[in-house]
């Protein structure tokens, strides 16, 4: 079993880079079907998705747009820590189909703080793909459109995903080694 460490915490290989490619070719392959005709704007949250949407669009046939956004990090004192904004955003939405692109959905809260900033923008319509879900942590009630692949509640990096900043270059996806695994 291959492992890394990343800062101090080790971790072990999870979902290898081929595992990985089918079910971005999965999603990819819902998308073609479900929005030809609409011309999506696919709107892609940064950092961590950068990984996963550039492998996605190369197998996006259909006529569409690319942007990318990031959430500014928490604004405020600790009582306003919630007040976060979209930012990178030019693109006009009002009556457009969107497409928010993002490695994982984990509590959804960030998620969910992207679809109101949408929905504010007037866009007609707002669906999700993301590569992973945690369907354990997940505490909102939106739907999710396009799920990868789900996966329990573990702490994961690679394939775009971080912990403080490091891991996110490598190809496959490894999960965190917990104490009580060793
Ligand atoms: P949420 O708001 O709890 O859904 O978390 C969303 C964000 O937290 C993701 O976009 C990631 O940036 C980060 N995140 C959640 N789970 C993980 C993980 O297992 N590894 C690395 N980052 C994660
Ligand atoms: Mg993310």
């Amino acid at each position: 079993m291959r492992t890394v460490k990343v800062h101090e915490l080790e971790f072990s290989e999870f979902i290898d880079a081929e595992e990985i490619a089918k079910a971005v070719k999965n999603v990819a392959s819902r998308i073609n079907k479900d929005m030809e005709g609409k011309n999506p704007l696919f709107l892609v949250v940064l950092n961590g998705a950068f990984m996963f949407a550039a492998d996605l669009m190369k197998e996006v046939t259909i006529s569409c747009e690319i942007s990318f956004v990031k959430l500014s990090s928490y604004i405020g004192t600790r009582t306003t820590s919630t007040v976060r904004e979209l930012i990178g955003l030019d693109e006009v939405l009002h009556d457009r189909t969107v497409v928010i692109v993002e490695d994982i959905i984990d509590t959804g809260i960030t998620m969910g703080v992207t679809i109101e900033k949408l929905r504010k923008l007037e866009a007609k319509e707002v669906k999700i793909a993301t590569l992973l879900f945690k369907p354990d942590a997940f505490q909102m009630h939106y739907e999710i459109d396009y799920i990868g692949i789900k996966i329990p509640n573990d702490f994961i990096v690679g394939y775009g995903l971080d912990y403080n900043g490091h891991g996110r270059n490598l190809p496959d996806i490894y999960k965190i080694i917990s104490p009580d695994d060793k």
